[in-house]
């Protein structure tokens, strides 16, 4: 019984990895929705518009920390074009560069993390994480058309 739950649960994560790779275009937009829509909640709080809550924040941290793990995974050379990607071809002529992107971004996000605990740290420090993105998007992705 024990071998035949272990090989189901073998057999579920190869089906997940699988399917993961089929379709990494919209698995990184689908991701960078996440990290936009986790994005948008502290904004609220920058803005004004709801009170600093500690655990809004680090949850967007941690979804942007943990994007940048899977992130550079999902430019494959087969994923250059189509489903209506903005991803820009010198994404695959700078991958070093690019990977390197995101493992700033993440570490920038962890090291923010740590440091932010109210609401001045919060102020001092999320601002950098969020440099990241617009460094990226303007060298690696395509404008809106
Ligand atoms: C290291 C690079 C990198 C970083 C850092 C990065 N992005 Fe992106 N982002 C991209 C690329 C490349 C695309 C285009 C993906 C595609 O169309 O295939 C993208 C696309 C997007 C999209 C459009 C998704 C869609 O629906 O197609 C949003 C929204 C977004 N990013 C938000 C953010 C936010 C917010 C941050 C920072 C908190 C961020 N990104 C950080 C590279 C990055």
């Amino acid at each position: 019984m024990i071998r035949i739950i272990l090989t189901m649960g073998v057999l579920v994560a190869g089906v997940t990895t699988v399917m993961g790779q089929a379709d990494p275009i919209a698995a990184r937009k689908n991701t960078m929705k996440d990290v936009a829509k986790a994005n948008a909640e502290v904004g609220k709080i920058m803005k004004g518009e709801a009170p600093f809550k500690l655990e809004t924040v680090q949850a967007a941290l941690k979804v942007m920390a943990d994007s940048a793990k899977t992130m550079p995974d999902l430019y494959p050379d087969t994923a250059k074009t189509g489903g209506e990607t903005r991803a820009l071809p010198k994404i695959w002529e700078a991958k070093a560069d690019f990977t390197a992107q995101w493992a700033k971004f993440g570490k920038d996000a962890t090291e923010a993390a740590a440091k932010i605990t109210d609401e001045a740290s919060f102020k001092a420090s999320y601002g950098a994480v969020l440099r990241n993105c617009d460094a990226c998007h303007d060298a690696y992705r395509a404008p809106k058309t």
